[in-house]
């Protein structure tokens, strides 16, 4: 809103004047038919009757004064009146008539007019706002939107709700890339070690040559696949992961984790329960990725020999499937924290299963994008079972 454009503004023209006008000009109209119909009649009645013949009226007008006396002698002022009081009503009732058809677009004038008079308010009002965004910095945690005006607080909160999200979204970011780099730099750190070893010794000792090699390849592996892992969850952050939706069979795809957990794993004893067909919409890739998380997870904490029981059900009414190990379990202080990104409990770390803490991040990333989600139950040393509950 521009100050140029408020000067341009101009009064609106009030309805009682344009009712006026039109009443005055339609009374005008009157006057004149009266006056034509006047002469008329003065012309055919009483003209003729100044002349000679019977009934004539003595008469000479010679002055304005003569024209007078006739006409009260022919009382024709009596009309005169007549008509001057009819334009004068004529005149009131087309004001009055044409002033009600025109009353709703009075309160529409009133209203604009209201509104425009309200422009300088609502101008220094965004003003003040503009101001007080300005002089907000982002990097602030502490910092909130405050324009004193008790008529923005509802803007106020709503602005400073959404700048809390951003701020944490930025922090879980930040943290993100921190914990990556320092996840990276340990392989690296790795290799390089190994590296040296193989310049110094390598050429001549046969046993450091292969054992430098094998380390290489390992933790070249391990750090391809926290490479794939973190790019996974980039992608998925940024909303590049599209869902291929087709409508599947749960109990077919646990089936077939089963199998190839059984065939690959040849420590555990894995078993399958199935409710029959249930059937599923969903990213099947994605939410057999999620399956074989669980599935890494259980064979990963529980110890060789140890059962690993797969089962696709129906819970609540919900399809669901459940991975259950007789395993090393999850402290109950840890629970909540399992599916957040890099978080390994105290026990897994010092147990060198290896594994950067993404895993669950990447089920719950999968899990969550269809709308489902997870039930954990768990006990020290005795095991851990972990529901998916789809819609
Ligand atoms: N079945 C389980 N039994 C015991 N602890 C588990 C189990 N599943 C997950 N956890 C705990 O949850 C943590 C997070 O699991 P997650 O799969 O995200 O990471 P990870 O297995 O440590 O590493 P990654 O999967 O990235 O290779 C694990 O470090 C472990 O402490
Ligand atoms: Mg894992």
């Amino acid at each position: 809103m521009s100050s140029k454009g408020k000067k341009n503004r101009e009064k609106p023209v009030s309805t009682g004047s344009i009712a006026l006008r039109i009443g005055l000009s339609s009374g005008l109209n009157l006057l004149l038919i009266f006056i034509v119909l006047d002469v008329v009649l003065f012309c055919v009645f009483i003209l003729p009757s100044l002349a000679d013949g019977p009934g004539a009226v003595e008469i000479n007008i010679n002055s304005f004064n003569d024209f007078v006396q006739l006409i009260r002698e022919w009382k024709i002022d009596i009309l005169l009146r007549a008509e001057g009081l009819m334009v004068v009503l004529w005149v009131l009732a087309d004001t009055l008539k044409v002033r009600r058809k025109l009353s709703p677009l009075q309160e529409f004038a009133d209203a604009a007019l209201k509104l425009s008079e309200m422009d300088g308010e609502i101008e220094q009002r965004y003003q003040k706002l503009e101001n007080a965004i300005e002089n907000l910095s982002p990097a602030e945690d502490d910092q909130k939107l405050y324009t004193g005006d008790a008529e923005l607080a509802g803007l106020e909160t709503a602005v400073n709700k959404l700048m809390s999200r951003m701020r944490d979204s930025y922090r879980q970011q930040a943290r993100f890339v921190s914990d990556a780099s320092h996840e990276l730099r340990t392989p690296i750190a790795v290799i390089r070690g190994y590296a040296d070893m193989l310049d110094r010794w390598g050429k001549t000792d046969e046993k450091v040559l292969e054992e430098s090699i094998e380390a290489i390849k390992s933790e070249s592996e391990s750090m391809q696949h926290l490479v794939e892992q973190l790019l996974f969850l980039a992608r998925g952050d940024s909303g590049r992961t599209p869902l291929n939706i087709s409508e599947f069979d749960l109990s077919d795809m646990m089936k077939e984790v089963w199998e190839e957990s059984a065939m690959i794993d040849k420590a555990h004893d894995y078993r399958f329960e199935s409710r029959g067909e249930i059937h599923v919409r969903g990213d099947e890739s994605l939410i057999k990725q999620a399956a074989r998380i669980l599935i890494e997870n259980a064979s990963k904490y529980t110890p060789e020999g140890g059962e690993i029981m797969l089962k696709s059900l129906v819970a609540d009414g919900h399809p669901a499937f459940s991975v259950q190990d007789s395993g090393i379990g999850i402290s109950e202080s840890d629970i909540p924290h399992i599916f957040e990104r890099f978080y390994r409990a105290d026990d897994s770390r010092s147990k060198q299963t290896g594994g950067s803490g993404l895993g669950l991040a990447i089920a719950k990333w999968i899990i969550e994008r269809h709308g489902g989600r997870f039930e954990v139950i768990s006990r020290k040393d005795i095991g851990t079972r972990i529901t998916v509950i789809l819609p």
